[in-house]
């Protein structure tokens, strides 16, 4: 156990966290960190261990928001960050690690031909739409109601919203960050999650106008719900339909198998953004298609059709560290993590059957989640993730020594094993016992 005592306004933590707040909006350069009371701030990690700056030991279930699959300071990933960087961190140009990471994603993925490398799944998810814009020449995107795709104007659109009562009528764009322009949100179409009936007769009404629908594979709240195999094949259709691209935001979905998520639902997409594990732990955001289609990037010979400059895409730090990641990810070690996520599920299914609380385990592959049914009917998982918060389940967990994401939400990495299932669903039963 961590002796953790969170929250704990003696703590180091909580000095840093006032500390930062004075000079960082909030303590911090994320949204997703600013907890209540306070945030805690970490100084080291080692595989799925983390300590904090009160030297509270705590096991890693966030994982940096998945995109540590191998937990902290995995031995080859640090072997090769430090190789490249003795050798000099950024170029100007173009560097080997970039072609060999572009070769290897390239070899997994039947529909990548071609990929471009950037610093985010912000900024990949931003450049899937611009390339579906750039492709097609139509201005207007759809995506689903309440789907996080980061933080680009138009694919926030319809955040954390309560769901659309359609006897009422369909999804309005609505803005998420204030000062969002109108223009932005009348370009976006928004459809309802996993409704095949209402999304057809919303995307028929709209499709002359749409470059393309952008979706997550994996599913709404990292991948808590997955889409079901009738809500993809409806999008597939509507390709077909409306001549518009499929641009399948894999970010985090691109954890779920060696050769893509979309690979599990036998639809290929016209543009895959990436991002998360592809980097290693390092600043990373991609863009992957076919030859035809990433050729509005290509600039060789004439003005590209989408110009992309950024100073630090495909880095060589980032791009050795993503090698030496994704060399690691083989089929058996993709295997290996979603047969741990499986186990995972169905030892907290059994705690929730023992607990007398209205609770269900969700995810899919290694992602897991514990959906307690909240008493605002209606509430977003978003918001019922921030009222668990305030209730403290999380804290108790953090007490317990055990950090997950909001909402429940647990990263499985590949640094952990059976023997951890037991020990977690202990204090599982524990907090839920306790509520
Ligand atoms: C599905 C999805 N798309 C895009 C993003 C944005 O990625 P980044 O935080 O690297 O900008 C995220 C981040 O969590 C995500 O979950």
């Amino acid at each position: 156990m961590s002796g953790n005592n969170y929250p704990d306004l003696e703590s180091k933590s909580y000095q840093f966290n006032m500390r930062g707040r004075k000079v960082l909006p909030g303590g911090g350069s994320r949204s997703s960190i600013q907890s209540s009371p306070y945030t805690i701030y970490f100084k080291s990690g080692m595989g799925k261990h983390i300590v904090d700056v009160d030297g509270n030991a705590l096991i890693d279930f966030n994982n940096n928001y998945t995109s540590l699959i191998h937990g902290h300071c995995n031995p080859h990933v640090v072997e090769a960050v430090s190789r490249q960087i003795n050798k000099g961190s950024a170029f100007s140009f173009g560097s080997e690690p970039e072609i060999q990471l572009a070769e290897l994603l390239c070899g997994r993925v039947q529909c990548f031909e071609q990929i471009r490398f950037m610093n985010s799944g912000t900024e990949a998810v931003m450049n899937g739409i611009k390339v579906a814009r750039a492709f097609t020449g139509r201005p207007k995107i759809a995506k689903c109601e309440n789907a996080y795709h980061g933080s680009y104007a138009a694919a926030e659109a319809s955040l954390a919203v309560e769901p659309t009562d359609l006897s009422r009528g369909d999804p309005v764009s609505k803005a998420y960050s204030d000062g969002t322009p109108q223009g932005v949100l009348d370009d976006v179409v928004v459809i309802p999650f996993n409704d095949v009936t209402n999304s057809r007769r919303i995307l028929n009404q709209h499709g002359a106008e749409l470059a393309g629908i952008l979706f997550d594979p994996f599913g709404a709240g990292m991948g808590r719900f997955p889409p079901s195999q009738a809500f993809i094949n409806l999008l597939d259709e509507m390709r077909s339909a409306h001549n518009l691209m499929l641009i399948s935001d894999e970010v985090i979905a691109f954890r779920a198998d060696y050769h893509g998520c979309m690979s599990q639902f036998g639809v290929t997409a016209d543009i895959t953004c990436l991002g998360k594990i592809i980097g290693g732990g390092y600043p990373v955001g991609a863009v992957a298609g076919s030859t035809d289609v990433m050729s509005v990037f290509d600039g060789k010979d004439r003005k590209a059709r989408l110009p992309h400059g950024g100073t630090f895409n495909a880095n060589p730090v980032t791009m050795a560290a993503g090698l030496a990641s994704m060399e690691l990810m083989t089929p058996e070690a993709f295997k290996y993590i979603n047969q741990l996520g499986d186990s995972f599920r169905s030892a907290i299914q059994d705690v929730l059957g023992q607990v007398n609380i209205k609770a269900n385990v969700v995810g899919q592959g290694s992602v897991f989640a514990i959906d307690i049914v909240d008493p605002i009917p209606g509430a977003t998982p978003m918001k019922r993730g921030a009222t668990r918060l305030i209730e403290g389940i999380e804290a108790d967990f953090i007490n317990a020594g055990y950090f997950l994401s909001a909402g429940l939400h647990g990263t499985i990495s590949t640094d952990m094993d059976d023997s951890d299932i037991a020990p977690f669903c202990d204090v599982l039963h524990k907090n839920l016992k306790s509520l």
